[in-house]
């Protein structure tokens, strides 16, 4: 990870995070663990938690432990221990905390105690980002949040790439299936909805997408996929695939019209997007696993396989987001720590548009690492931009 190596190397000169706790709700995976070594490199000390019980690398928990670093997770913890472990941190008071879904910054607004020395946060995903802005709404936000999930560089990569290459790859290595040939059905087309309806076409599969946003919609048509409400999909897919980050895409009234044999995956933060009591309500009998995270529902003529149990497919099924784009992301949080410190009791509570400066600057690092030169504006290309008269 060329862009945390980098930023690691110039705070452990510059040590401008001496003494900083920094609290990390995110997925304990060795992309992970590199973020907290150049925090640590800086002289924070951060302590992590998990922010899905079940996307945990073990090993990772292990070194980071060996390092000692304080980290509170272990892969597939039940639900109470997941909430104590980001109890745990949040009572740490910490200055500033990383969070993936806005679960550490719910809970340190559950007690003025532990919000009283913080700086601000940082939040990864859109899930979190609509959590948070719907707590400010209510006038319930009380810390600012840089909000890295709308990065553009977090967006092309995280969203697009990361999440269209790692949720095909949670799929594929769940099920073997091949894509060729078959139609895919991504419900919601956002950032990731592109990048999964992208790299599906480009596995050979044929793509409908089911959007509400009109905006979105239009471009998923123009993109040439089929576009049509979740009721006739239904009736069309062999892989579904939940990215909205709404509860209860698909239900019982599309798994009724699904074929047999179809697949049910969620890419979405939350497990609520795949109505699974629904499911289980049609099914006879209790789901059978028949390979490692595919369980089966006997629908009587037709069988349907969930992937995962529902949860994230991506890091529940594969390793999330390969390190190449993490490093992006992480780069983003890096930078948002030392922004979030310089500007300490300036920024309003509420979430606040990641600096437009930082993002270039994680690009311009990105570029290097990827030994890619890019032109700059001429001084006379400049004025040229500058001036209003038209051009002579
Ligand atoms: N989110 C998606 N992929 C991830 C990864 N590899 N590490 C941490 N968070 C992630």
């Amino acid at each position: 990870m060329p862009l945390l190596r980098s930023i690691g190397e110039r705070f452990a000169q510059e040590r401008a995070l001496d003494g900083v706790a920094v609290a990390a709700c995110l997925h304990v995976t060795a992309e992970t663990a590199n973020l907290v070594a150049a925090l640590r490199a800086g002289g924070a000390s951060v302590a992590l938690c998990a922010a899905n019980p079940f996307s945990t690398q073990d090993d990772v928990v292990a070194a980071l432990a060996g390092e000692g670093v304080d980290v509170l997770a272990v892969r597939a913890e039940s639900a109470e221990d997941y909430t104590a472990h980001v109890e745990d941190l949040a009572a740490r008071k910490p200055r500033v905390a990383l969070d993936d879904g806005a679960d550490l910054i719910e809970a340190l607004h559950a007690d003025d105690k532990r919000l009283a020395g913080l700086a601000g946060a940082t939040e990864e995903t859109t899930t979190g980002l609509v959590r948070l802005r719907a707590m400010a709404a209510a006038g319930a936000l009380r810390c600012p949040v840089l909000a890295v999930n709308e990065a553009v560089s977090e967006r092309t990569f995280n969203d697009r790439f990361g999440t269209g290459q790692s949720t095909l790859d949670g799929i594929l290595r769940a099920t073997n299936v091949l894509l060729a040939g078959r139609t895919v059905v991504v419900l919601g087309y956002g950032a990731t909805g592109r990048g999964v309806a992208q790299r599906a076409r480009g596995a050979g599969a044929s793509v409908i997408v089911c959007e509400v946003d009109p905006m979105a919609a239009l471009e998923a048509r123009m993109e040439g996929h089929e576009v049509m409400p979740a009721l006739e999909a239904a009736e069309r897919g062999d892989v579904f695939v939940t990215v909205t980050g709404v509860r209860g895409v698909l239900r019982g009234e599309h798994f009724e019209r699904m074929k047999d044999g179809a697949i049910l995956a969620n890419a979405g933060h939350f497990d609520v997007e795949i109505d699974l009591d629904a499911l289980r309500d049609l099914a006879t009998g209790t789901p059978r696993e028949v390979r490692p995270l595919v369980e089966e529902y006997d629908l009587g003529a037709r069988r349907l396989y969930v992937l995962a149990g529902g949860r994230v497919v991506n890091l529940a099924a594969a390793e999330g987001h390969p390190a190449a784009v993490m490093d992006v992301s992480f780069a983003l949080h890096a930078l948002a720590v030392e922004e979030l410190l310089r500007r300490e009791g300036e920024l309003d509570p509420g979430v606040h548009a990641f600096p437009t400066e930082l993002d270039h600057e994680v690009a311009r690092l990105k570029l290097a690492s990827l030994g890619v030169e890019i032109d700059a504006l001429t001084s006379e290309q400049q004025e040229y931009q500058r001036s209003f008269r038209r051009p002579g």
